[in-house]
C-alpha cells in the first residue's frame, strides 16, 4: 500500500501532515530515504523507520466499518457490492468480515484477519453480546417485552436465550428499542420482533463483544482500531462464559 496511508493509519499525522514528513526525507524504507508519498510498500516485509526508529506494524488488522444498507456481508459477490469493496485501502492481507450483518441492516461490522479472535467472537458457546438498534411496525406490551427477555419461540428447536430490552419510542403502531442479544441465529432480531407480532423496518448494529460503533464514521467509511479497542476486545471476550 502507498506508504502515506499507512503511516497514516498509524495514526503518526494526518495525511497531509505525513505527506509533508515524506517529502522532508523523514522516512527510510529498508534503509533508503523515500521522499515520495506514493511509494508502495509492503508492511508485512519491509523495514520501514521513522527518524531513524523502525515502525512495528502489526501481524494482524483489526478495523470497524460502518455498513450501509443495500450491501452484503461476505468477501465475493458475483451481483451485489460487498462490504470488502470499501476496504480496499486497508493495510492487512486476506482480511474478512467477522460474521454476517443481512443486506439491509447496518452498522459495526467488524474486518480482520485474526481468525482466533473471529472463532472466539463467533462462538455459539462465548456468548457474545450485541446491542441492535430497531425500528419496528406493530405495538409492544409488556408481556412482549417480557417475552423477549426471557427467551423467545422463533421456530428454532430451543427458545433464544434471555436478552435485554430498551424501549427508546412508542406510538400506537410502531416503537424503536434497543436490544441486546448473546446469540448470532439467521435473522434473529427479525425473528424474535416477529415473533412478538412486530416488524423490522429499520436495523443497526451499534455495538459488538463491549466495542462501539463509532458514530463519527459515515456509512461505507471504516477505520483501524484503537490499541485500547484491541486488547478491550480481546481481553473482554476471552473468557466469556462457556456452555
Ligand atoms: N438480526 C437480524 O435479523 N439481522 C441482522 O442483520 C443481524 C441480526
Amino acid at each position: 500500500m502507498r506508504l502515506d496511508k499507512l503511516i497514516a493509519q498509524m495514526q503518526i499525522g494526518t495525511r497531509s501532515q505525513v505527506k509533508d514528513y515524506i517529502r522532508n526525507g523523514k522516512f527510510t524504507v529498508n534503509d533508503q530515504v523515500i521522499k515520495k508519498p506514493e511509494y508502495k510498500v509492503n508492511e508485512l516485509e519491509d523495514r520501514v523507520c521513522f527518524m531513524g526508529q523502525a515502525l512495528c506494524f502489526q501481524k494482524f488488522a483489526y478495523y470497524m466499518l460502518h455498513k450501509p444498507s443495500g450491501v452484503v456481508t461476505a468477501t465475493k459477490d458475483s451481483r451485489d457490492k460487498t462490504v470488502m469493496d470499501f476496504m480496499q485501502d486497508a493495510a492487512g492481507k486476506d482480511l474478512f468480515p467477522v460474521g454476517r450483518l443481512d443486506k439491509d441492516t447496518e452498522g459495526l461490522l467488524l474486518i480482520t484477519n485474526d481468525g482466533a479472535l473471529s472463532h472466539r467472537l463467533l462462538s455459539p458457546k462465548k456468548h457474545v453480546e450485541k446491542t441492535y438498534y430497531a425500528e419496528c411496525e406493530g405495538t409492544l406490551t409488556a408481556e412482549d417485552i417480557s417475552k423477549l427477555e426471557q427467551g423467545v419461540d422463533i421456530g428454532d428447536e430451543k427458545p433464544t436465550l434471555p436478552a435485554q430490552v430498551r424501549i427508546i419510542k412508542q406510538s400506537d403502531t410502531s416503537y424503536s428499542l434497543e436490544l441486546s442479544i448473546t446469540e448470532g441465529r439467521f435473522h434473529q432480531v427479525k425473528r424474535m420482533i416477529g415473533a412478538v407480532g412486530g416488524k423490522v423496518t429499520y436495523l443497526k448494529r451499534i455495538s459488538f463483544g463491549g466495542l462501539l460503533l463509532d458514530e463519527s464514521l459515515d456509512k461505507g467509511a471504516w477505520r483501524a482500531l484503537r490499541q485500547e479497542e484491541i486488547a478491550f476486545l480481546t481481553e473482554q471476550n476471552k473468557n466469556n462464559k462457556e456452555g
